[in-house]
């Protein structure tokens, strides 16, 4: 992981990383991309209401194997492209699905000290980073709540060893730009944090995957000073690559993470890096220093 939290919203449509030898093969004849499409409707369990949209869905999955196969051939050195849950979707209907209203204007975050930067850091190996996650299906816009809760989680870890799963469904509930499962930002998801003093545990509001009516009495489990945006450079280091957690459960791309290149501002990932800031006034810090 790199310093901060990366939003799981910034998704590239077609990478996944496929299990051994199912990389896409260099000439898709009509029966191969005929039986991935078979294999496709079971993994991701697709029924199409009439046989001509089941042909108008073969025919974008075609395209989106095609697209894959180009960006396969150029691709900068750690990516694999392949079928994904998106496959037999239109770039409108995928945009559509991400799409967040505009940004807000931001104070910008101060310079890090570059030299104290370590060549990699993976914040898992510190025990810092919470299960992965499952959004549950595409009905609900809730990566923007799921991103900015898992980023409390790990720095509630990170600062005072103090695991705990947060509410997602109370961000959900009580988003004071009523966004919910419409979609959102990160930051939306702080300021409704900040707002109610904190989150409480995800055993005591758990996900449901609908946005539902803002209950506020429950215990706080943990609370943020704050929100920051993150340096949006990707400075050279020997890691080339971001690692990047998902809300889409662990059968997801590597155990439920994906690479994603590092150094070309891949899918807008410097674009808007943003994190909580978390202090505790008078409680003792020890901050867990970040594994290679
Ligand atoms: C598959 O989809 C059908 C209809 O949408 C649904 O009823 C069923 O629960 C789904 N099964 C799984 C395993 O997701
Ligand atoms: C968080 O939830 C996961 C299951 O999603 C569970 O395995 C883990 O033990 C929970 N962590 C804590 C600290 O409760």
């Amino acid at each position: 992981m790199g310093p901060g939290v990366l939003s799981p919203c910034l998704l590239l449509l077609w990478v996944w990383a496929l299990p051994a030898g199912s990389v896409l093969p260099p000439e898709l004849s009509k029966t191969e991309v005929t039986r991935m499409f078979k294999d496709f409707m079971i993994q991701f369990n697709r029924t199409y209401r009439s046989p001509a949209e089941q042909r108008r869905r073969f025919g974008i999955f075609t395209r989106s194997l095609l697209a894959a196969q180009r960006l396969q051939e150029t691709e900068l050195g750690t990516g694999q492209y392949g079928v994904t849950r998106f496959s037999d979707w239109t770039d409108e209907e995928f945009r559509g699905m991400f799409r967040s209203p505009p940004p807000p204007t931001m104070r910008q975050a101060p310079r890090f000290p570059r030299k104290k930067l370590p060549l990699s850091c993976d914040w898992r190996k510190a025990g810092a980073v919470t299960a992965v996650k499952d959004q549950v299906g595409d009905k609900c816009r809730s990566c923007w709540a799921f991103a900015a809760v898992a980023n409390i989680e790990s720095l509630w870890n990170i600062h005072f060893h103090q695991p705990r799963n947060l509410s997602v469904q109370e961000v959900l509930d009580c988003s004071l730009c009523g966004v919910g499962c419409k979609g959102g930002y990160v930051w939306d998801a702080f300021t409704t944090v900040l707002h109610k003093g904190g989150l409480t545990s995800e055993d005591a509001y758990p996900y449901t995957g609908t946005q539902e009516t803002c209950d506020s009495l429950n215990v706080l489990a943990a609370y943020i000073q704050g929100f920051q945006t993150l340096p949006g450079d990707e400075e050279e280091k020997k890691m080339q690559y971001w690692v990047i957690q998902n809300s889409r459960g662990e059968d997801w791309g590597e155990e439920g993470y994906y690479r994603l290149h590092r150094g070309s501002n891949a899918c807008g990932i410097t674009t808007f890096p943003v994190t909580a800031t978390v202090h505790r006034v008078g409680a003792p810090e020890h901050k867990v220093p970040c594994p290679p």
